[in-house]
């Protein structure tokens, strides 16, 4: 017998089903937008641009178009929380509707973080997911905006879909869409758009569920008990703060407020939701000194970057990854070892020392997540990583900060069990066992395109001439602008970046940012290796300095640019 509100409920339900099929879809003329070609990481512009009317439409249509499965299929929606989240996913919806989408699972308050997008795909097995992100980029009305289409294997998609997508950008005419009331994204629950189901879903139970499969939650649980060590996760205003929020404090008993910034506003509080020493120096500071926090962590805009920090230490996310690959076993996740190791090509070869050492696989991919995918899918690798504070694994298809800072506090916890070892002395270990790749990287952002594009080409120029040459201490082992063939599918990715590598395994690495939407951004990458652990504890940039004069000289930085100095360094 159906009580009253199931009766109520069925009722409601019906009228919407009813309502459902008043409404039909519509086709709306467009013209094409230059430009809609997505980056290393889906199309970032300014809000502004993305305000355009047709701009948002005319590029999800060309997923629609290109994306076969998704019609009868299921699509998973969220964004970061930023300046224009909620309008584009009423947006999208629509269009979802009009385009034959048989369910779309939405973020309560159409928030997703992209691992998290990437764990839903999956676990539902879904057709595909859109992230509304511009990641680490500041959001507001004048900041930027960003969509990315992840594949049904939860990964941002592969370059030839990419290149599809845009394709159809240049040649679209019309858009399918519904007139409809927006959907309320707040309330958990199923409705009903056209004859397209809704469901609002939690946010983050998936996630942290997958985190306690892969995790020793009761040693972390141990750790925080003891009350002796002290934690701080800075969450940046950004998508990880009910992440962080919900694993840490309420799952794993960490005190309350250890997450700082927990609540996710439109512009990030007006900071730039990127974990590096320059943009999260607020935890930077908690850790110095005597009295500093044993450890802090933050993320970025959309939860898939990481920084990792100790008392007075800061772990570059190189290292992070050849620690955590050599100690992976301590996760149960990880305890049957790892297949093998991929690193972008910037990144430290501190990884492939582990790798060689295990005796397992390692790969050197092209900048960009997506480069991992088919390694990860062919089983070749368990984790990846990139000096871009990307840390990662075969869990999602996505970077994963949180994840990376779970492995670190399940390290900690499995360490401290045969006396508690710190971060540095965790890190310090590795080096002596390993050697120690000192690494640094300068970013010379917002500069001339023209002159960027002319200083890479004049590198390019230079390649031919170098290997065998002695420049200062350094003799030339080889000189490329890297070039990657997919050891899966054997499909080739050319002017991946310019490298220089020495005899000694020290190498210097420069390539354009392939994320920044104003100007051009050199970076200039520079590794040099040291066995001896006498000399392990150097400033990293005087240990460098050699390196990265030869650098300077090498590509005219300073008189192409017009910058005798990086914007940044990290
Ligand atoms: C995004 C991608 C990363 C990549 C990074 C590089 O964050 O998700 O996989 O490493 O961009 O950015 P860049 O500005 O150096 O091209
Ligand atoms: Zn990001």
């Amino acid at each position: 017998v159906p009580t009253a509100s199931v009766s109520r409920q069925s009722i409601e339900a019906n009228h919407r089903v009813f309502k459902g099929y008043q409404m039909e879809a519509t086709a709306v003329s467009t013209q094409a937008f230059a430009g809609q070609k997505p980056g290393t990481s889906g199309l970032r512009k300014k809000v502004k641009t993305f305000q355009q009317p047709h701009y948002l439409e005319n590029f999800v249509q060309a997923i629609f178009d290109t994306q076969a499965t998704l019609r009868g299929g299921t699509l998973v929606v969220g964004g970061d929380g930023r300046f224009y989240n909620r309008e584009a996913i009423q947006t999208i919806l629509r269009l979802a509707a009009a385009n034959g989408v048989a369910r779309v699972l939405v973020g309560q308050g159409g928030i997703l973080s992209t691992p998290a997008v990437s764990c839903i795909i999956r676990k539902y097995a879904t057709q595909g997911g859109i992230v509304l992100s511009a990641s680490h980029n500041p959001g507001g009305p004048d900041e930027d905006f960003g969509i990315k289409f992840n594949v049904a294997s939860g990964g941002p998609a592969s370059e030839s879909v990419t290149d599809a997508i845009y394709q159809r950008t240049t040649e679209i005419d019309q858009y399918l869409t519904l007139a409809s009331d927006p959907i309320d994204l707040d309330q958990i629950g199923d409705s009903q758009l056209g004859e397209m189901r809704v469901s609002v879903i939690d946010p983050v139970a998936d996630y942290a569920g997958l985190m306690e499969s892969l995790f020793d939650f009761d040693a972390i649980r141990d750790l925080f008990k003891s009350g002796s060590f002290r934690m701080c996760f800075d969450a940046m205003h950004a998508v990880t703060g009910p992440y962080a929020k919900e694993i840490l404090e309420n799952q794993l008993g960490a005190a309350p407020g250890t997450v700082i910034n927990g609540v996710p506003l439109e512009d990030f509080g007006g900071g730039h939701p990127d974990p590096n020493l320059v943009h999260a120096h607020e935890i930077v500071e908690l850790t110095q000194g005597a009295e500093g926090l044993d450890f802090a962590a933050a993320s970025d805009g959309d939860g898939d970057r990481n920084m990792i920090l100790g008392r007075d230490f800061f772990v570059t996310p190189s290292d992070s990854l050849a620690v955590l690959a050599a100690n992976a076993e301590v996760a149960p996740g990880y305890k049957a070892g790892i297949a093998g190791v991929a690193r972008s090509m910037p990144t430290s070869q501190a990884a492939d020392r582990v790798a060689e050492a295990l005796g397992i696989g390692c790969y050197e991919t092209p900048t960009g997540w997506k480069f991992f995918g088919n390694l990860l899918d062919a089983g070749r690798i368990t984790l990846c990583g990139e000096e871009s504070f990307g840390t990662g694994s075969a869990h999602v298809r996505e970077k994963d900060g949180l994840w990376a800072v779970l492995f670190w506090l399940n390290l900690l916890a499995a360490r401290g069990r045969t006396g508690r070892q710190s971060v540095a002395t965790i890190v310090r270990d590795h080096w002596g066992r390993f050697g120690r790749n000192y690494y640094t990287r300068h970013d010379f952002e917002a500069i001339d395109s023209a002159a960027a594009e002319g200083l890479m080409h004049h590198l390019r120029l230079l390649l031919a001439d170098l290997p065998g040459r002695q420049l200062g201490d350094y003799k030339v082992a080889y000189a490329d602008d890297f070039s990657y063939t997919d050891p899966v599918d054997g499909s080739v990715s050319d002017h991946q970046g310019i490298r220089i590598g020495f005899e000694d395994g020290s190498r210097i690495v420069m390539r354009l940012s392939g994320t920044g939407t104003s100007g051009a951004t050199l970076r200039l990458y520079i590794e040099r290796f040291e066995p001896d652990p006498e000399r392990h504890d150097q400033d990293v940039q005087i240990a460098l300095q050699p390196l990265i004069l030869i650098a300077q000289e090498l590509a005219q930085i300073e008189t192409r640019t017009g910058r005798a100095e990086p914007d940044v360094i990290t």
